[in-house]
């Protein structure tokens, strides 16, 4: 039997402070993905640079200080999600980077709409409501990040005979 995945969710600063915790944490529930690992953070300067490791290198200076910037404006919760192909199902649900472009029916397109020409236009960072893992590998480097091994749990739930 194939095994199933886990990737890292993070419910960024702007998700949390506008009260869509419930509603985005139940679209990953409503598919039937097991939350095997949640916690509230305040990233400082140190561990946004862990998480983010390589994005000064791909995208520059500026991208990295708007992003530094946006994720310690306040707390972020973070979920560790298991599920079949859960790294690329849960990065098909949160949508595209921008906003703008993000599909109606994902999260980045059904709870905002900020377009990348606006945000180098103004300075902001990417205002997008949700990260999630880009590959197998980075799942496993930011699910040993964020989470402690008995902070990761195993048990079942009453979908997974179904929907795994
Ligand atoms: P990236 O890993 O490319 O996107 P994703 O979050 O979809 O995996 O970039 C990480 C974050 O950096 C992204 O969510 C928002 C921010 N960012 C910007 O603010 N401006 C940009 O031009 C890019 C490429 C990213």
């Amino acid at each position: 039997m194939a095994a199933t995945e886990r990737t890292l969710v993070l419910l960024k600063p702007d998700a949390v402070a506008r009260g869509l915790t419930g509603r985005l944490v139940q679209r990953f529930e409503d598919a039937g993905l097991k939350i095997v690992g949640l916690k509230m953070k305040h990233m400082d300067a140190d561990f946004t640079r862990k998480h983010y490791f390589d994005l000064e290198e791909r995208f520059g200076k500026g991208v990295y200080d708007a992003t530094a910037t946006y994720m310690q404006q306040g707390p972020v919760i973070a979920l560790l999600l298991e599920g079949v192909d859960a790294v690329a199902n849960v990065r098909r649900m949160i949508g595209t980077t921008f906003p703008a472009q993000a599909a109606p029916g994902t999260i980045r397109g059904d709870f905002a709409h900020m377009s990348k020409t606006y945000a180098e236009g103004t300075g902001k960072a990417i205002a997008n409501l949700v990260h999630a893992s880009g590959s197998v590998d980075e799942a496993k480097y930011e699910a040993q990040l964020w989470f402690a091994d008995e902070e990761q749990f195993d048990y079942q739930t009453l979908a997974e005979r179904y929907v795994f």
